[in-house]
């Protein structure tokens, strides 16, 4: 996996998935029957335990750190939680200069002070990688991740979901310099976040802008994408791949592949080879099935999988994904066939001359 995000074609494509661990697994819900979902985050023998869980049962080459991206905002104090089945939700948005003026007092430097619990989650879950991948015979990696400061201020803005994401792209043109202020300062939370994961034995990272794709090319150049860079800044000091991942983002591919990243997510709606030719650079590409054919009759969804493993080929190397995160209502069995077909595909032999 590691290799691959790098820059090497494996024999075998690795294969993970983004929420892999979560309501499609049975053992999940089992252990997430008491307590809030943030409560599950900061508790290392949870976390460490639930991110192991679709290691185990689907044989995925790399686990995904189980936490969200509002877990530093809640170790900086601001009162949010998870509503089942809606995402993040704010009891005080930051919608006024006002309000954006009080949360970016809050020092960063705190993400650090306050993140014992994710430190010790991370070193649980990769000894219990070590232990498995030996069980195995291949080292896991784990994949540490942080939500990007433009999907984070979509959530702290609108102070929920949100379809359209309109309170954040408002509140971009009319009080720029507050935006500004507000995207640099989760910037700067965001990017502690992903590097203490990484200091802990996070072997590569995922910066999540998921909602992105609300945004025009000119918006995004002009108002996000300096904050993003400003995210994977602390990270880059550590020498991992990082990934980064949009969803509708087929329109922004070559600005968010113009980051310091290594491998370029891509979601279902643009075919991996289309989304080399737009990256214009010879990234990893990751993806990118349609979750929902997880749904469709078995041969319709392997000769979806082999179709994206085609695709693939056009970049140096691939990384198999869904376009974006298992739906919860998944088969597990359906997602575990997957996983077996992306290893037992190998790339056609070129012609040779
Ligand atoms: O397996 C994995 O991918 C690792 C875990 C993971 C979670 N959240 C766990 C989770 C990751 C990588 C995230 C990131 C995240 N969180 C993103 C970016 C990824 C993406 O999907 O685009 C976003 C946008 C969020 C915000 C968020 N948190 C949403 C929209 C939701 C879903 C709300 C719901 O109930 O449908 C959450 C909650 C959440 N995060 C769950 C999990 C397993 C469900 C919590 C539960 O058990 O009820």
């Amino acid at each position: 996996m590691v290799r691959a995000l790098r820059g090497d074609r494996p024999e075998v494509t690795p294969v993970w998935f983004m929420r892999q661990a979560g309501r499609s697994l049975p053992e999940y819900r089992a252990l997430r029957r008491r307590g809030t979902m943030l409560e599950a985050c900061l508790d290392p023998a949870i976390a460490s335990e639930v991110t192991l869980q679709p290691v185990r049962r689907h044989g995925v080459d790399a686990a995904v750190f189980f936490s969200d991206i509002v877990v530093p905002l809640k170790l900086l104090g601001l009162d949010v939680e998870i509503a089942a089945g809606r995402g993040p939700v704010f009891t005080e948005p930051a919608r006024t200069a006002a309000d954006i003026a009080r949360v970016t007092a809050i020092d960063p430097a705190l993400v650090d002070e306050r993140g014992d619990a994710i430190v010790e989650a991370v070193r649980r879950t990769v000894a219990m990688l070590a232990d498995e991948g030996d069980r195995r015979g291949e080292a896991l990696p784990l994949i540490g991740f942080a939500g990007a400061p433009f999907t984070l201020a979509a959530y702290l803005v609108e102070g929920g979901p949100s379809k359209d994401h309109l309170a954040a792209r408002r509140l971009m043109h009319a009080d720029s310099a507050a935006w500004h202020d507000l995207v640099a300062w989760l910037a700067e939370v965001t990017g502690r976040f992903l590097a203490l994961q990484v200091r802990a034995g996070a072997s590569a990272g995922q910066l999540f802008d998921s909602w992105a794709g609300a945004l025009s090319p000119a918006d995004y150049r002009a108002h996000v994408l300096p904050a993003s860079a400003a995210a994977l800044e602390p990270v880059r000091a550590h020498d991992v791949p990082l990934i980064h991942f949009g969803v509708g983002t087929g329109e922004l591919l070559a600005d968010m592949a113009s980051l310091d990243i290594d491998a370029i997510g891509v979601d279902y709606r643009v075919p991996l080879d289309v989304a080399r030719a737009r990256v214009g650079r010879d990234l990893t590409v990751q993806g990118n099935l349609d979750p929902a054919l997880l749904f469709a009759p078995e041969p319709v969804r392997t000769a979806a999988v082999e179709r994206v493993l085609t695709e693939g080929l056009a970049a140096r190397a691939h990384v198999f994904n869904l376009g974006h995160g298992v739906p919860m209502d998944a088969d597990p069995d359906a997602i575990g066939d997957v996983v077996r077909a992306v290893h037992a595909w190998r790339a056609p032999e070129r012609a040779r001359p």
